[in-house]
């Protein structure tokens, strides 16, 4: 089981990497590595293993968070009462094959299990995308996301090409998007 001591620190080269593309079918360690990150995120979503187990909770894990700098993360965003869209899956080998031109960005910024401070400001993101990636059985998927979903697969993709959600953080106005952003919770 993948705890906090696994997950892998900014500072660490293995994070600003680009990763290396999965074939398939996936070898027997790949599928593991598959199954652990999903499980880490289902475990931390529980609030009395998340603290049974001193996790931090996540809606998104990447290889390179554990160390593998393999194209795969794991990506679990619940229904929530209905008002926003779910999405779990592994995603492996991902890309964005188009986006909308309006961007999005949440309220409360972002954060990553793999950097241990706050760092305030709006991360201004794609607010609809359309993703394909392939499945731990090598079935691709295009799928259309938007909002959260779609904010959560363009971290963890982000991930996957050395990219820090700060790294889109302006600098100099932490707090500034462009006027036609739209923010969510
Ligand atoms: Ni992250």
């Amino acid at each position: 089981m993948i705890l906090m001591k696994d997950i892998t620190r900014d500072g660490d080269p293995v994070l600003r990497k680009e990763a290396a593309k999965v074939s398939f079918p996936l070898s027997e360690e790949d599928q593991k590595l598959a199954d652990d990150m999903m499980e880490y995120l289902k475990v931390s979503q529980d609030p009395e293993l998340c603290k049974k187990y001193g996790l931090r909770a996540g809606v998104g894990l990447a290889a390179p968070q554990v160390g593998v700098s393999k194209m795969m993360a794991a990506v679990l965003v619940p229904a929530e009462e209905g008002a926003k869209s779910p999405f779990t899956d592994v995603i492996i080998n991902p890309v964005i094959i188009s986006h909308s031109v309006q961007s999005g960005a949440l309220t409360e910024g972002e954060g990553c299990l793999s950097v241990d401070k706050e760092v305030p400001g709006f991360v201004p993101r794609h607010d609809r995308i359309t993703l394909r990636y392939q499945d731990t059985k090598g079935e691709t998927h295009k799928v259309r996301l938007k909002n959260y979903p779609a904010i959560v697969c363009q971290h963890e993709i982000d991930h996957l090409h050395g990219i820090l959600f700060y790294d889109h953080i302006n600098k100099d106005n932490p707090y500034e998007v462009s006027d036609d952003t739209i923010m969510f919770e």
